[in-house]
């Protein structure tokens, strides 16, 4: 044991001595994003430093997502590129981590034709990380590491957080629900709440340095259950000290009690007057096949608690047209909730089938092209709509927590509101992390155009 510390030590040693430089690169949600920050703090504390150019990096980390087959293509092009700078530096390390090798006929794959991939880490075992990274560095012998016993909760590990005004905090890991479509509880596990404490203590600090916004995340966030559930959770955080804004992702439907309603409404202040509350689909006899646990009729009457609780606020959801059986009329009864409720934000999905789940065995599969018409027409409604909405914002003025520079043009900074609207300013980098005053000249379907004002 002691020789094996030495030689850690040592190994740690000579990743300093030869300034070796790590490159995370990330697909997927918001919980890989704050998955891969932590695979770089682990990486950064073993001595390596970052570096945004993969062409520099002597150890690449691609934190895969396996949500759809699109996203996985993309990884595993991604990772091919790598190939050539393999063949450069031969020192160079590639571990394959997050969902897609969590599935086994990925990590065959991965290991049949990526010969120059050293390791892959399933998502719940990040304490895996510095010894699969140690032995790659003291051999050739390839690692592939499975979630196979029960992913815990791994507190104290280091993280390298992206941002110093936004910060992801999760709460639970893991997903019970089996959506039928859906290949997370797979590849994530069953769900596992961090005990509040921790939680509560990791908000306080991050609240100590600063940070303005902090997202509680979790595959279903309101389903937290620890001492406390999500409501008190989200109560004791919106009760602690300090200038900063609460929000939290994703929620579940059937998860919404009047009691998470109520504490959103008393801390106005604290917790952000936006929901994510995927729908899915608009049909009840989809959303069935789709295990999803409510009908259109609940989740029309939890829209409704929350606007009559809280009128400003703003709800984004998520659909998946094209599941399999859906028929025109069910795809029409998805536009008609879209046109009723006026959702201020929709990401919509075409269903993508996920080896291993239940809908991928479903014989009734919609073709491609009416998948296309569908995703079109409802893309269309949607632009309108959130236009329509947009709209009511020019003439006003919002405040808005800078992010950084806009994507889409010189000059322009891009931030959002507390209800989450995207709006783009003229601006100096100086005020990125800050909050400042944007008067609303403009609006198109996706964001919010203006001049920063003083008042
Ligand atoms: N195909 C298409 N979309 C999917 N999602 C999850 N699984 C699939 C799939 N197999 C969507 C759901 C979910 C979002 C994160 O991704 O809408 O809420
Ligand atoms: Fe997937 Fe459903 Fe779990 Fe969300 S709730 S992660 S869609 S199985």
């Amino acid at each position: 044991m002691i020789t094996k510390n030495i030689d850690q030590a040592a190994l740690e040693q000579s990743i300093r001595e030869q300034n070796l430089a790590v490159y995370v690169r990330t697909f997927g949600c918001q919980q890989n994003e704050a998955d891969s920050e932590r695979l770089l703090g682990i990486a950064l504390a073993m001595g390596y430093t970052k570096t945004d150019e993969p062409e520099k990096a002597d150890l690449i980390l691609v934190n895969t997502c396996a949500i759809r087959e699109h996203a996985e293509k993309k990884a595993l092009s991604i990772v091919g590129q790598y190939k050539h700078i393999k063949e450069k530096n031969p020192r160079l390390v590639i571990g394959v981590c997050g969902c897609m090798p969590a599935q086994p006929h990925r990590a065959e794959e991965i290991k049949h034709h990526l010969p120059y991939v050293s390791f892959t880490l399933a998502p719940g075992k990040p304490e895996e990380l510095r010894p699969l990274i140690l032995k790659a560095l003291s051999g050739p012998k390839r690692q592939f590491v499975f979630d196979e016993e029960k992913p815990a909760i791994c507190e104290g590990l280091p993280v390298e957080r992206n941002e110093k005004h936004k910060a992801w905090v999760s709460v639970m890991y893991g997903c019970n629900n089996f959506c039928s479509y859906c290949i997370v509880p797979y590849v994530r596990g069953r769900e596992r709440s961090r005990a509040s404490e921790a939680v509560i203590a990791e908000v306080k600090g991050l609240i100590a340095d600063g940070v303005k916004e902090i997202t509680l995340l979790g595959q279903n966030v309101n389903s937290y259950k620890s001492d406390i559930d999500f409501a008190t959770l989200l109560e004791r955080l919106a009760c602690l000290d300090g200038d900063f804004l609460l929000r939290f992702m994703t929620s579940h439907p059937k998860d919404v009690p009047d009691a998470l309603i109520e504490v959103m409404a008393k801390y106005p202040q604290k917790i952000a007057p936006h929901f994510h509350l995927p729908l899915q689909s608009g049909s009840d006899a989809i959303l069935k096949e789709m295990n999803r646990h409510y009908d259109k009729e609940k989740y029309l009457l939890t829209v409704k608690k929350l606007r009559q609780a809280m009128p400003h606020i703003s709800l984004s959801t998520d659909i998946i047209v094209g599941f399999p059986g859906e028929t025109e009329e069910d795809f029409l009864e998805t536009m008609n909730v879209l046109e009723s409720v006026r959702f201020d934000l929709v990401y919509s999905f075409i269903y993508s089938p996920r080896k291993g789940t239940v809908a991928a065995k479903k014989e009734n599969k919609v073709s491609a092209n009416d998948k296309k018409d569908r995703m079109q027409r409802l893309l269309a409604l949607q632009a309108t709509i959130s236009k329509e909405i947009h709209l009511t914002y020019e003439n006003k003025t919002v405040r808005v927590l800078v992010d950084g520079e806009a994507k889409n043009g010189k000059g322009m900074l891009s931030g959002r509101t507390a209800q989450n609207k995207l709006v783009h300013f003229e601006g100096t980098p100086n005020l990125i992390g800050n909050y400042v005053n944007v008067h609303i000249t403009r609006a198109d379907a996706f964001a919010l155009i203006g001049t920063q004002t003083k008042g």
